[in-house]
């Protein structure tokens, strides 16, 4: 089992939009029985796979381990593809895992589903908080979405930075995010870093919140299907890499 967590310090730079995407190539492309754990209260991932946990608040309950994960699985409409969705109650988690003092609580979580799934997905809420530490320590991947703009790219440099300052030796995977290569700044971003791959600002893309799909699921042919399955083979590559 791998545990890829896709991240980034700022907000509303495409991480929930990844990481189903992301999800779907992980079930559909490469077969894999996956998991997406959604970490952010705010449930994005959970309503753009079809949960509704309007009412519910039992997802922390996990982390305090008053609930076991299996009990809070779901099945999503997409085959191999289980969800732990989120609800309001993680609005907490920064206080549990501080009140906790467990720094390795998440970790241990997810040892404990390492039997039922090959990949799981962290959809991780922004910010340099408690529980963006039980990531850094859990995952084996993290995939960080960067805008072509210099704020992003700068909150790109600080999280690698205190990664690096905590000695930590986790691979960061950067991807340009929302790219219009039309812009000039995008162009000369795609230019300094090409070796990160892209995802476009796309309507189709846009659209996975009206269809409450992945963009497999309802476009499989187009440019932005394709855009997420490449991310999601240059990530295989890096987990292949790791474990050789
Ligand atoms: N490549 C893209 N092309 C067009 N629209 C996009 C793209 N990626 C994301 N979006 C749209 O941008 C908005 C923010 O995306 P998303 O929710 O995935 O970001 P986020 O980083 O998870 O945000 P938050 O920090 O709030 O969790 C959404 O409306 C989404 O539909
Ligand atoms: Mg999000």
């Amino acid at each position: 089992m791998a545990t890829i967590a896709v991240y980034s310090l700022k907000g509303g730079v495409g991480k929930t939009t990844l990481t189903v995407n992301l999800a779907w190539a992980s079930a559909i492309r490469s077969a894999r029985r996956t998991l997406l754990w959604d970490l952010d209260p705010q449930a994005a991932a959970t309503f753009l796979l079809g949960g509704d946990e309007a009412g519910r608040h039992q997802a922390q309950a996990i982390f305090s381990k008053d609930v076991a994960a299996a009990r809070l699985l779901r099945a999503t409409a997409i085959d191999r593809l289980a969800l732990l969705p989120a609800d309001t109650s993680l609005r907490q988690l920064d206080h549990l895992f501080h009140a906790l003092d467990k720094k390795k609580r998440l970790s241990k979580l997810l040892d404990d589903l390492a039997e039922d799934f090959d990949r799981i997905l962290l959809d991780c809420p922004p910010g340099l908080t408690e529980t963006s530490e039980q990531v850094m320590r859990a995952a084996d991947l993290i995939v960080v979405p960067v805008v072509p703009s210099p704020l992003s790219q700068r909150a790109f440099q600080e999280v690698a930075a205190h990664l690096a300052q905590r000695g930590a030796k986790v691979p960061l995977m950067p991807v340009h995010a929302m790219v219009d290569r039309r812009r000039k700044l995008h162009a000369e971003a795609l230019e300094r870093q090409p070796d990160w791959p892209v995802i476009p600002m796309a309507s189709v893309i846009e659209s996975v919140a009206v269809q409450r799909a992945p963009v497999g699921a309802f476009a499989p042919r187009s440019a932005a299907a394709n855009a997420f399955n490449e991310v999601w083979q240059a990530i295989e590559r890096s987990l292949a890499a790791r474990v050789r």
